[in-house]
């Protein structure tokens, strides 16, 4: 039976979702429902991608009884309020990163989805693309022994972006898109909670961050260099560097395809599509739809690879550094 999908929004990220589920055997996943804040925006959204049913409020969405999960691609600024109505409504939601604001919010939407029995994951893509499975092996494995440093970087000119500079749309480079860095050192040090979390930044007129770079250090003298910039292009490089050897994503280090192990470098090919898309290799983002539907068809609540404690801990360190370089939103003050 196919998992029966609801998309949450018309805007860029939802369009990508959709060219990504495409990619995948339409017997597994099917788009049944599309919601946006403009019904008109919903239709073109439905026309374009062929969904049968369009609603022009989330919460017809959220009161649909055929959907079995809800993809939300919403600003973050409204992850929080949003994802809550589809989890008392009984909704399985896969929702953007970042999971929402801060703590505080995330906390309340994993409480929520606990009591209601229901699936959430925050859709940090990255995690499930081939590259990163083959990482997590690899670690698994003792491949490079223990992990010492942990390098990453995702900078990109984004500074004519509203979304990403405007402080009241959840702009800066750590929400955006420093989480990825962040996602990625936690994951290489297998979710365990860094001792010290130490970040300097500079911010755009706007009082967001513009570029951040972080340390986490960890026992056994053990540490995590992160960078992230909205101002310019970085070589966007990732690599984990064990006590025997190491492991490098020579680019594109929240989509990758390729991956260097001890100087050895293996292609990862995405699935292809000939639709235009707003993000690069978008279509990786089925790999994240695919692990849903199994977590799904498993009975599970939570994923295994990103799962509420991994958000719980990101968004901590993201608290932290914020307070550290002087970053507050709107929803910090409740
Ligand atoms: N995984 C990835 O690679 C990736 C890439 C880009 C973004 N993202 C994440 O996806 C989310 C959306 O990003 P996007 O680039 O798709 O943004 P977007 O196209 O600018 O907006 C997405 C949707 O958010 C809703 N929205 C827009 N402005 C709003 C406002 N002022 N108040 C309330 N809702 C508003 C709209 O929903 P309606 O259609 O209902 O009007 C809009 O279509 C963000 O959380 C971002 O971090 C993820």
């Amino acid at each position: 039976m196919a998992t029966k999908w609801g998309i949450c929004s018309a805007g860029k990220i939802s369009h990508d979702f959709m060219v990504g589920l495409e990619t995948l055997p339409a017997e597994d996943h099917q788009a049944v429902a599309v919601a946006a804040r403009d019904l008109k925006c919903a239709k073109d959204f439905a026309d374009t991608h062929k969904i049968p049913k369009v609603y022009g409020s989330y919460e017809e969405l959220a009161k649909d009884p055929d959907i079995d999960v809800v993809y939300v691609g919403v600003l973050h600024t409204v992850h929080r309020d949003v994802v809550l109505m589809f989890l008392e409504n009984r909704k399985n939601v896969l929702c953007e990163k970042p999971l929402a604001m801060n703590s505080a919010e995330v906390g309340e939407m994993i409480s929520a989805a606990g009591k209601n029995n229901v699936f959430l994951m925050e859709a940090f893509w990255s995690r499930f693309f081939p590259v990163y499975e083959q990482i997590r092996s690899l670690l698994r494995q003792d491949a490079i022994g223990e992990v010492k440093v942990v390098r990453a970087e995702f900078g990109y000119s984004l500074c004519d972006v509203p979304r990403a500079v405007e402080r009241e749309l959840g702009g800066g480079a750590l929400l955006d898109i420093g989480c990825y860095c962040l996602q990625f050192a936690l994951m290489a040090f297998n979710g365990e909670k860094p001792e010290s979390v130490t970040a300097k930044g500079f911010l755009h007129e706007t009082g967001v961050d513009e570029t951040v770079s972080i340390i986490l250090q960890y026992p056994r003298k053990r540490q995590a260099i992160l960078t992230s910039t909205i101002v310019t292009t970085l070589p966007n490089q990732a690599a984990i560097t064990g006590t025997k050897g190491n492991i490098q994503i020579p680019s594109l280090m929240w989509c990758p395809t390729s991956l260097i192990v001890n100087g050895k470098e293996t292609q990862f090919p995405l699935p292809p599509t000939t639709k235009n898309i707003h993000f690069i290799n978008s279509t990786g983002l089925s790999y994240e739809a695919e692990h849903v539907r199994q977590c799904l068809l498993k009975g599970l609540k939570e994923s295994p690879v990103m799962s509420w404690e991994d958000s719980k801990l990101l968004v901590s360190i993201m608290d932290e550094i914020r307070k550290q370089i002087g970053v507050t939103y709107p929803q910090d003050q409740v």
